[in-house]
């Protein structure tokens, strides 16, 4: 007989239907509905939502004014081709993100990921610069296909079995403070990491081969890592030296994660390229690969397209999306409710020696776990705390190299209210840890 589904089983049920190359680090818990910060399960439970479906879901789950914009749009027409047609909200949507995008940002090649961003991203700067190189960082996620999981170096399982990737890709160190085997401080994390990239261009591609460096701001699956502000200034002086492209993927940063529009504000440095996605449209599919005028108008018709890019109602959604982030002043809520979090997860650092390092910007927060004594990554530190957090119904994440990393990702619209909540459920599940390796 054919089974049918269950959805009060969804784990057991998925494990048949769905691949298991999806990560099983997480309960894959049967939603019904969400609002605001909340999710709700179909067993009637509550949780407090600090993933925002890994930094989507930036104004919180089912904004009126977003549902409205796309209910609108959806009356209108769904779908159109963009390079057959061209529709009005995609119009908007140009001019609006280009008052908020770092100076110069003012041409857009819209996607539907944030893998296919950076794959726009990849492809402009080749064909641009007709340059085979690019350099990418250790500890690295930019997505799943096959451009993209070629510059990322977080995991080896994310790139097991795959070879062999796109070539000329080469990686440098990023700047880890808390891992930097030259010290913590600003000055030797740059250090370290400029070292690498000139051992790149001694031994294996000359800069003139190389057409752009690809980074993330703030590493998002690398275990939100913060550099020192110097460490991309630096990489746009080697950039402006030799003439090569500097690309920021902010697919995790962007839409005001980090306190600012995007991150590259926070550190007032100049991108030449920028993978955007995630927050755009709060949920709605949409991305963009984002330069210049100048240099994208060298991307000649035929180069790069797409079938979906662009969709009307995502759009529409992107619109409305900012237009909340504007109006509700979601830049300084998320700077006082991030430090208002981070403040309370320093106390708990002051409290456990297993928590070796708490870091972030805005409200893209983390707790790096480590055996106590040293800092040798505690993956099962980080997923029993997390576990012990989801009985007391608050989602966070895991991320970092072993998996050793808590990361929060409240929506911006959090309250004072919810942080409270949110931290009183964290140290009821570290104490809890504590009590149980306590033995
Ligand atoms: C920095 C960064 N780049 C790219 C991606 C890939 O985005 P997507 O999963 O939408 O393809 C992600 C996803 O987590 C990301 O964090």
């Amino acid at each position: 007989m054919k089974e049918t589904y269950e959805f009060a089983d969804t784990t057991r049920w998925a494990s048949t239907v769905l691949m298991p190359s999806f990560s099983a680090d997480w309960p894959l818990l049967p939603v019904e509905r969400a609002e605001g910060a909340y999710l709700y399960t179909t067993d009637g439970k509550r949780y407090l939502d600090f993933t925002s479906g890994i930094a989507v879901t930036n104004v919180g789950h089912g904004h009126p004014k977003v549902l409205a914009a796309a209910r609108e749009q959806m009356g209108k027409f769904s779908h159109s081709a963009v390079g057959i047609t061209l529709h009005e909200p995609l119009l908007q949507l140009t001019q609006t993100l280009s008052g908020v995008m770092p100076s110069g940002m003012d041409m857009f090649c819209f996607g539907n990921s944030g893998a296919e961003a950076v794959e726009g991203a990849l492809k402009l700067a080749r064909y641009v610069t007709g340059r085979p190189g690019i350099i990418a960082f250790e500890g690295g996620f930019h997505g799943r296909t096959y451009g993209a999981a070629s510059v990322t170096s977080v995991k080896s399982k994310y790139r097991d079995h795959y070879e062999p990737f796109v070539p000329g890709v080469y990686f440098a160190p990023y700047a880890y403070p808390y891992r930097c085997p030259w010290g913590d401080d600003d000055r030797s994390t740059v250090a370290w990491s400029v070292a690498g990239i000139e051992t790149i261009f001694d031994r294996l591609i000359p800069p003139t081969q190389v057409a752009a460096m690809l980074v993330e701001p703030v590493q998002g699956e690398g275990g939100y890592v913060v550099p020192p502000a110097g460490f991309l200034h630096a990489l746009r002086r080697i950039c402006d030296e030799h003439n090569i492209l500097l690309i920021l993927d902010e697919v995790q940063t962007g839409f005001g994660r980090t306190g600012e529009m995007f991150a590259a504000q926070v550190f007032d440095v100049r991108p030449d390229i920028m993978a955007i996605a995630k927050g755009i449209a709060n949920g709605f599919p949409l991305s963009a690969t984002v330069a210049s005028r100048k240099l994208m108008s060298r991307w000649l018709p035929g180069a790069h397209g797409t079938t979906y890019g662009g969709n009307p109602i995502a759009c529409a959604a992107a619109l409305a999306t900012l237009e909340v982030i504007r109006e509700e002043n979601l830049l300084e809520n998320c700077r006082i409710m991030g430090m208002k979090l981070l403040q309370g997860m320093q106390q708990f650092k002051e409290q456990y020696d297993f928590i070796g390092d708490v870091r972030g910007l805005g409200l893209m927060l983390a707790m790096e776990m480590v055996v106590p004594g040293g800092k040798s990554p505690n993956p099962e530190a980080a997923t029993a705390i997390l576990n012990n957090c989801l009985q007391g119904g608050l989602i966070g994440y895991m991320a970092g190299l072993h998996g050793q990393v808590v990361r929060l990702i409240p929506p911006l619209n959090i309250s004072e209210e919810q942080i409270g909540e949110a931290l009183r459920i964290l140290a009821m599940s570290l104490a809890e840890y504590k009590r149980v390796i306590a033995g």
